[in-house]
Order: C-alpha cells, then sequence, then structure tokens
C-alpha cells in the first residue's frame, strides 16, 4: 500500500531536520519543530511516512511518560532518550529524531482543573534547556564533556497555547499548523482506498461529501466495510467458538473476500459514523452530571492568570493543595 504525503508537510520536515544537522555559519536554528492541529488530521503518521522516505532513524517518547509519580523523572526520561538518539544517529551514522507525540496532553495545561506539577514544570523547563544547548545534554550523576550530536525534536498535539510560552518561543519552536486542503485530503483518501481500487472521482466526491472530517474518518470508515463480513463469519462460526477459531487455531488465520467498496455503500456507512458523532456531541452529559463543570467560575484561564479554583495550583506554587479534616484547603 503507498500511503500519500502532503508535499508541504514533507517539505516542511525535510528542510527542518536537515538544517539541524548541518552548521550554518552564525544562523541560529530553533531545534524543536512543533506540529499542531486538529485530532487526527494525520501529523504522527504522516511523520512516520517522512522517516521512512527519508531513511531517518526516530526515538520516540510519548505523553503518557511525561508524568510519573517520581518528579524529575518525565525530565530525566528526556534527557536519556536525546542521549539515545544522538547516539544512533553517531553509530547508524544516519540523521535521527527524536519524536515526542502529543506533548500537549502530556506537559499542558487545559484548565484550571489540570494541576500544574512539579512534572509538567520539569518536562517544559527540560525541553528549554536542550533546546538552549542541544549539544550539552547531561544526565544526573554523571558528566560527558564531548559535545553530542545535535538531535531535532519534533512535537505534535492539538493546542500549544496550552503549553509554557517560552518553550515555544520562535528562537526555540518552528511552529507547523497542519490542516490538510482538499488536494491533500483527496490524496490521503485515495491512497488509504489505494487497494480497492476506487476511481478518483468516487475519491473526490467522497472528499466532498464529507469534507470537515479528518482523515482519521476515511480510514474508519475503510475499516467499517469490513464489518458486514466480521460478522457473518461470527455467525458461521459460532459465538461460543470464535475466540478459538481466531486466536491459536489450527486451521490457520480467517481469510475474507474484499468487501464491497461502491461510493453508494461508503456513503451510507459514512452517515452513520457521522450520526454516532452527532450522539456523543449532543449527549453532554458531562455538565449535567458534573458538578464541576457546571461551575461557571470553572473556566479557562488567561494565559499566567493565577487559577482560584481550590482544586488547583498556581504555576510558581508547584505544591498541590492538601485537604484537612473539615475539608478545607490548605497550601503546603
Ligand atoms: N497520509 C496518510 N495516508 C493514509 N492514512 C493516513 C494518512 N494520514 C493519516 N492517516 C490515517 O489517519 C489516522 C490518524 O492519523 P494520526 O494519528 O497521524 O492523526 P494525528 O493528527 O496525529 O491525530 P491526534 O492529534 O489525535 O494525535 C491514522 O491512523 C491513519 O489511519
Ligand atoms: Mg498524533
Amino acid at each position: 500500500m503507498s500511503y500519500y504525503i502532503s508535499p508541504s508537510f514533507l517539505d516542511k520536515l525535510a528542510v527542518h531536520i536537515t538544517k539541524n544537522f548541518l552548521e550554518l555559519p552564525g544562523v541560529r536554528v530553533p531545534l524543536i519543530l512543533g506540529i499542531h492541529g486538529r485530532k487526527g488530521e494525520g501529523k504522527s503518521f504522516q511523520c512516520e511516512l517522512v522517516f521512512e522516505r527519508m531513511g531517518i532513524e526516530a526515538v520516540h517518547m510519548s505523553a503518557g511518560e511525561l508524568e510519573s509519580p517520581d518528579a524529575g523523572d518525565p525530565g530525566r526520561l528526556i534527557r536519556l532518550r536525546y542521549r539515545e538518539a544522538s547516539e544512533l544517529s553517531k553509530v547508524r551514522g544516519k540523521m535521527c529524531v527524536l519524536m515526542i507525540n502529543d506533548l500537549d496532553a502530556g506537559a499542558g495545561r487545559f484548565d484550571r482543573g489540570t494541576q500544574y506539577t512539579v512534572n509538567t514544570q520539569l518536562v517544559n523547563g527540560t525541553l528549554m534547556n536542550i533546546a538552549d544547548n542541544p549539544t550539552d545534554v547531561q544526565l544526573p550523576g554523571s558528566y560527558d564533556s564531548t559535545p553530542l550530536q545535535r538531535i531535532p525534536i519534533i512535537v505534535t498535539g492539538n493546542d500549544f497555547s496550552t503549553l509554557y510560552a517560552p518553550l515555544i518561543r520562535d528562537g526555540r519552536m518552528e511552529k507547523f499548523f497542519w490542516e490538510p486542503n482538499r488536494e491533500d485530503k483527496i490524496g490521503i483518501v485515495g491512497g488509504i482506498f489505494e487497494p480497492d481500487g476506487l476511481p478518483k472521482r468516487d475519491i473526490e466526491k467522497l472528499v466532498d461529501t464529507f469534507l470537515n472530517q479528518p482523515v482519521d474518518f476515511f480510514s474508519a470508515l475503510r475499516s467499517r466495510i469490513y464489518d458486514e463480513q466480521i460478522r457473518a463469519f461470527i455467525h458461521s462460526t459460532g459465538f461460543e467458538k470464535v475466540s478459538l477459531r481466531v486466536v491459536n487455531s489450527t486451521e490457520g488465520a480467517p481469510t475474507f473476500a474484499k468487501p464491497n467498496f461502491q461510493l453508494p455503500r461508503l456513503i451510507e456507512y459514512g452517515n452513520l459514523m457521522v450520526k454516532e458523532q452527532k450522539r456523543v456531541e449532543n449527549s453532554g452529559l458531562v455538565r449535567e452530571y458534573n458538578q464541576v463543570l457546571s461551575d461557571k467560575s470553572f473556566s479557562i484561564p488567561n494565559n499566567g492568570d493565577p487559577p482560584t479554583h481550590p482544586l488547583t495550583c498556581t504555576k510558581t506554587r508547584i505544591y498541590p493543595f492538601y485537604y484537612t479534616r473539615n475539608n478545607k484547603p490548605r497550601s503546603y
């Protein structure tokens, strides 16, 4: 299957990565490239496609690793992974990058309810420090005076306004807002349905019918079309036996004929998926059930505005409040 990479995406990544491996006299190149945009538009996926195309090795980190019961762990881990990538580049003789997916989910601050922890502060601080001294990244307890190979850091996220502002300033982070246009979408969706032999005008019609849907929608739609066959397979095998038939069967994995990928069917399934999305949006039960969210004072603060909600802590006061026996919040 040949996936489509948007030319503007490829260009941005290729230039940023290459620029970071070149010695440009008197030019200070930002180390971090921040790719942001709507969910499911292919930021992470296309990064992988670009790395593959350019033969670049990537060392990965994700938002989940940016929080730990042991404050300082995430910062240490970033340094460790950065050094790993640097070593990898030297050993393999190739360009390497450090890729952090969904940085805002781990290090961002969404509203007054998000606890600004020591971890969050250290993650922001560590990244800023690496961006300022990319060839001198040390681990606690050891000092290595040999300069490191500079490694570009690619981060993805949905909303970078949740990040610590000095981290995303232009000298440290180059920003790239990823929003595929119609042409990009037709290319990407064409790549997704390539094995099914859908003609170009059907792809165009499909994209135009669901123009506001992210790329992820079309890839989920393709998988949805297989549902009928899977259902038929389950019924023919029997609910009781399907588990044994699928896992650890002597007959080998079940095979399926190609389903009907005609445009009307795709549109029918697409509409069903849109309906499900609408149900989630309309239900809005969280507001009804969660007192905290229905509280009007619980809104997103201005940048730098110290929060007043008792469950949160301020930017400078990094230790959370604790509760006394009569349930009054007190700070440490
Ligand atoms: N160029 C592409 N070709 C084929 N499929 C793609 C392409 N880009 C994205 N997809 C499909 O869309 C899905 C979502 O993409 P991806 O995970 O990269 O989105 P994202 O922008 O990183 O989303 P999030 O902000 O939620 O992390 C992928 O799993 C893949 O199935
Ligand atoms: Mg992603």
